[in-house]
């Protein structure tokens, strides 16, 4: 990094201040509207959204809740016509009723079975206005809600395993839908792959388990306790792990939707492993292959890369699709090790080391390869229903909750985000190591290593720390290199995406800087390397998700806004509606107001 040069295409706006308004907050010339809120219409049929009179069959025909992973297909070759593909990670019941129709102790069955529906996926075909410069859905035949009724087919080495068997599924193959679906990301052939992560929290009675080989593994996983918090087990067995110990493992896993085609079953792949999947991004290797790179988003967790036998064949047609995606079913499935070259020097005060950088080598430790399992004690079958266990055998590098991890198209480095650990002990004495050097790391970091020869099929790599978050004016931040006056103050790095200029655009959750969560921008490469710019900020109490970066448009998914509120009557966000209005959870379009009134180009002046 040299000194700062001149604005960097795609980058070139007025940064956001950091700030607490309700409100989305973007860039002076810029313009925004809300695309799809919680409880608008995405099925035919849908009925309007009424609050106060909400019922599982409209929820399961409209816009889910808490929306995360966006995914925007071109159907076009300008991206007028898009298939906008959408996460609903959870439910926030105590916002989703009037506070006196809701008692979380007792939640009724049609209570629980709308949270059902308010999981999972939608699905939506959305126009981009070329003079407006707004995306808007339009009601079509693509429009799909895909929710925990939904049957997906379980595929891959561990389909149909003794561990997947449940009493309504004797085949192990057949899972009614996906839950707490996080991040995502697009496939090269033009489907969504989406992570289940933190599917612990929906099962009961874990602590009734007794056999002891069963109730570790729940532990690793984070089953706990007797009673769920959303009580859905006494509505349906099969969240209850007394009754049906199996059903945990249905969860867990990457799934893949093919919003092409509105009847297609959506997949679960085990070959990439069950762990708390924050997202799943490809990289082709250089021989043809597909490289799936995905974090377990949990304290001291691993990063994983699964990379297919078979190779892929370019192109987005159904026969296209239906070859690439088998090839998520047979492959090798890795654990990834970050060895520092500064050792010795990584005293816990965050600090950079004499040769100016968290940097080192890294290697893929290979965990099962098909039907082979590499793991002492582990069967394959095991590695890849129990992939945290298995992984633990093999000594990789625990990390500071890896969030999503994306290849950059440009430079072809590979990007992730950590977005915080607040549990590496004190000061000075901290089980710290130079890939995650801070033991109090309440604002997280960016990792970006390059694989051996530019080859996502190596086992070996280089990587460094690009930022290490925080409020710039203290000793323990880090951008590149870039001076520290000059940049936004960032913290807890989430999702993260790419522009055409290969620009790295980061979106934040669970700012501990005292202002609200947004979207920032940062320059990868040359003299503005480390140049962080905020672009946008959220409403109160939401975290920003999404984000897709495109030349004319910028959408953001604003989760759980209002969500430090104890329940539904005193909230504490009105967005995006207003007045005394119930927050919701909605994707917002951004983009650069022109000249006589064109659309411009995101971060182009
Ligand atoms: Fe759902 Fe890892 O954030
Ligand atoms: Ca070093
Ligand atoms: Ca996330
Ligand atoms: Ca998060």
């Amino acid at each position: 990094p040299g000194r700062p040069g001149r604005p960097v295409p795609g980058t070139d706006f007025e940064a956001v201040p950091p700030n607490t308004l309700d409100a989305i907050t973007i860039p002076e010339g810029y313009d925004q509207r809300v695309v799809i809120r919680w409880g608008d219409a995405v099925e035919f049929g849908a009925p309007k959204f009424d609050f106060a009179k909400q019922t599982a069959a409209a929820q399961a025909k409209q816009f889910g809740y808490n929306c995360d992973f966006v995914g925007l297909i071109p159907q076009d070759p300008l991206g007028i016509r898009n298939l906008l593909v959408v996460n609903h990670e959870y439910t926030t019941e105590v916002h989703m009723f009037p506070a006196d129709q809701y008692d979380p102790a007792n939640p009724t069955e049609e209570q629980v079975k709308i949270a059902w529906a308010a999981h999972g996926l939608s699905v939506v075909q959305a126009f981009r206005d070329p003079i407006g410069g707004a995306l808007r859905t339009v009601p079509s035949p693509f429009n799909r809600r895909i929710t925990l009724n939904t049957a997906f087919e379980v595929r891959g080495p561990a389909a149909g395993s003794k561990y997947l068997k449940t009493s309504a599924d004797p085949t192990g193959r057949k899972v009614f839908g996906t839950q707490n679906n996080c991040a995502g990301g697009v496939t090269p052939w033009g489907t969504v792959l989406s992570g289940e992560e933190n599917v612990n929290q929906y099962f009961a009675n874990a602590a009734s388990v007794t056999d002891p080989v069963a109730a570790a593994r729940l532990k690793r996983y984070g089953f706990s306790g007797a009673a769920s918090t959303r009580k859905w087990e006494r509505f349906d067995k099969r969240w209850d792990l007394a009754q049906e110990p199996n059903e945990a493992n249905r969860f867990g896993w990457v799934v893949e939707i093919d919003p092409n085609d509105p009847n297609s079953t959506p997949i679960k792949h085990t070959a990439l492993g069950r762990f708390k999947h924050e997202a799943a991004n490809i990289k082709i290797t250089k021989d043809g292959r597909v490289a799936v790179y995905s974090g377990d988003d949990e304290r001291f967790e691993y990063i994983y890369k699964f990379v297919s036998k078979g190779k892929y064949k370019p192109g987005k047609s159904a026969h296209a699709r239906r070859h690439n995606s088998a090839l998520l079913d047979d492959g090798t499935l890795y654990v990834a090790r970050f060895t520092g070259d500064s050792p010795g020097e990584i005293d816990g005060t965050g600090k950079l080391p004499k040769d100016g950088e968290f940097d080192g080598v890294g290697e893929w430790i290979p965990l099962a390869a098909g039907n082979k399992s590499f793991v002492d004690g582990f069967t394959a079958e095991e590695v890849y229903v129990f992939t945290r266990d298995a992984a633990d055998k093999v000594q990789p590098t625990k990390m500071d909750r890896p969030e999503d991890i994306e290849p950059n198209p440009v430079n072809g480095r590979i990007y992730a985000a950590l977005t915080n650990n607040s549990q590496r002990g004190p000061a000075g004495k901290a089980n710290v190591d130079e890939a995650n050097p801070r033991p109090n790391n309440r604002n997280g970091h960016v990792l970006e290593w390059d694989e051996n020869g530019g080859d996502a099929a190596s086992t070996k790599f280089s990587w460094r720390l690009l930022l290490v978050c925080g409020d710039p004016k203290t000793a323990d931040t880090y951008f590149g290199g870039f001076p520290k006056e000059q940049v936004s103050p960032i913290s807890c790095p989430d999702n993260v995406a790419f522009d055409r200029h290969g620009n790295l655009w980061i979106s934040t959750d669970g700012n501990a800087l005292g202002s609200h969560d947004g979207l920032f921008s940062v320059p990868v490469e040359g003299p503005e390397r480390g140049h962080v710019k905020q672009f946008l900020s959220v409403p109160v109490g939401a975290e920003c998700c999404g984000p897709v970066v495109t030349d004319h448009l910028v959408l953001v998914a604003v989760q759980h806004p209002g969500e430090d509120a104890p329940n539904s009557g005193s909230p504490t966000s009105h967005w995006p509606d207003g007045g005394t209005s119930q927050p919701r959870p909605s994707i917002v379009s951004v983009w650069k107001k022109g000249r006589w009134g064109q659309v411009g180009r995101i971060g182009v002046k």
